[in-house]
């Protein structure tokens, strides 16, 4: 994650250019939004309120990279990021998601994003505080000492020695697998009320086995028994939700999501009224009249208080083959006042997507066959190869984009992914000859390719 700051258009740029190949003017286009919504948040005064979004529709056919600049966007700026169906919508009123869900949806993502960091922060403090706590269950302090009536010093430095010597073992670790009491820690549920899904799995709690130590436990003793390392991982994770204050961390959320957040809206064309039997499809354009509001700036309850969505920054995407831009009701339209189209990829395009991006389909390959211990090389000639055969399927079938990439590379290593690990095979170098060797009976054949390719 960059520091905003830093963030110019030209470096925006330059950070999708690792990952996206061509399509310049949408880079250009989302990066000029970005940098605007961090010039508006540098204005102070009334007509900062009055500065509205960049929305854009990028228009292109599939596999052209339009959701994968979304995403690494997003990425680049932390900024919280949720990409949904236009076609999943209904209107409200009928079954299917509203689309406020949205911007719930996009809370809830801002909330566990902000609370991993809030628990980073804290995680030392919590760590620190949760070895007191197993070193007060390991050493208890006799009563005088609680009560601060020692009035034998020796005896309170005889304490104080062996709970450092105590403190460097349960550090080492030689301690995890004594078994110690602890208390059942149930005042940590409420917590759990705030949190969105992945938030849950952080905290990492047992409560089958919580619970059962508790009902095993005859009534009268309310502890339970465990090992030094579960307990003292349940105290980190108690002392955790201690220290983050809850407040802040909505506000945190509330404020990330309101200056910052991006809402991708695939298949936007899906909504837009193909006026076929002359009169208007009454559901779609029911979204669309949804959507308005939400896109306009208006305020949306969520369980975290209500959301003001006049700066989240939209960016809806679609291929619109037969809809245009122009088919969106005339009001939608008007806030996603910047198009852009993504061009269908070339051959040319495709030998470059193979070879540049950081997480190129031939580095991905190479890594995982150097898992298996095999070294894996491609000759520029395979490459220029494979990229002629994906644009060649893409023309014989259908423009699948850069998807077909996944495919054709796929068939191609069929044999020597299903034949790792072997001792014979240390290295692979993919000529031309191989590429077109495996390749061509595929795509010769109308029926392998259609289920292939
Ligand atoms: N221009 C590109 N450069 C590099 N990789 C690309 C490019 N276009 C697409 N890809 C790769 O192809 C795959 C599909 O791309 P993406 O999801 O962006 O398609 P899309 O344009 O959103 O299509 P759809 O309309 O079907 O949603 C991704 O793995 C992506 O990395
Ligand atoms: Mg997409």
């Amino acid at each position: 994650m960059l520091n905003y700051v830093h963030l110019t258009p030209k470096r925006i740029v330059e950070e999708l250019d690792k990952y996206i190949i061509g399509q310049d003017q949408a880079k250009r286009c989302v990066a000029i939004a970005l940098r605007n919504r961090w010039r508006r948040q540098q204005i102070s005064g009334d007509i900062k309120g009055e500065i509205i979004p960049n929305n854009i529709i990028l228009i292109g056919p599939t596999g052209v990279g339009k959701t994968e600049i979304a995403r690494r966007i997003s990425r680049l700026t932390g900024a919280p990021f949720v990409k949904v169906e236009a076609s999943k919508f209904t209107e409200v009123g009928y079954v299917g998601r509203d689309v406020e869900s949205m911007v719930r949806e996009l809370m809830n993502y801002a909330v566990s994003q902000i609370r991993e960091m809030m628990i980073e922060e804290v995680r030392p403090e919590a760590e620190k505080n949760a070895t007191e706590m197993i070193l007060d269950i390991l050493l208890p302090r006799s009563k005088k000492m609680k009560q601060n009536r020692v009035s034998d010093n020796a005896e309170y430095d005889r304490y104080l020695r062996s709970r450092e010597k105590m403190r460097k073992k349960l550090l080492s670790g030689s301690l995890d697998d004594k078994e110690i009491e602890i208390e059942p820690e149930l005042d940590t549920t409420p917590n759990l009320e705030i949190l969105p899904g992945p938030g849950l799995e952080l905290l990492d709690l047992d409560f089958t086995e919580m619970l059962t130590n508790i009902f095993q436990g005859k009534g009268a003793s309310r502890t339970i028994k465990t090992t030094v390392h579960t307990a003292w991982k349940r105290y980190i994770e108690t002392e955790i939700n201690r220290l983050i204050s809850k407040d802040k961390l909505i506000e945190t959320a509330k404020n990330s999501v309101e200056e910052n957040g991006i809402i991708f809206i695939d298949e936007i064309d899906k909504i837009a009224n193909i006026d076929k039997q002359g009169g208007l499809d009454v559901s779609r354009s029911g979204v669309q009249r949804d959507l308005l509001p939400i896109v306009e700036g208006s305020k949306v309850p969520t369980k975290y208080g209500m959301i003001d969505t006049s700066h989240i920054l939209f960016i809806a995407a679609g291929a619109f083959h037969s809809a245009k831009p122009s088919d969106l009701i005339p009001e939608l339209q008007g806030r996603f006042p910047i198009r852009v189209e993504l061009n269908s990829l070339t051959k040319e395009d495709f030998e470059r997507i193979l070879i540049e991006p950081e997480n190129s389909l031939t580095k991905q390959y190479q890594e995982m066959f150097r898992s298996e211990g095999v070294e894996l090389t491609f000759m520029l000639s395979a490459i220029r190869e494979i990229a002629r055969f994906a644009a060649l399927a893409n023309e014989k079938m259908e423009d699948i984009g850069a998807r077909r990439l996944h495919t054709v590379m796929n068939t191609l290593l069929d044999d020597f992914l299903f034949e790792m690990p072997s001792e014979t095979l240390k290295s692979v170098k993919i000529t031309k000859k191989m590429v077109t060797e495996y390749l061509n009976p595929v795509i010769e054949s109308e029926d392998l390719s259609r289920f292939i390719l």
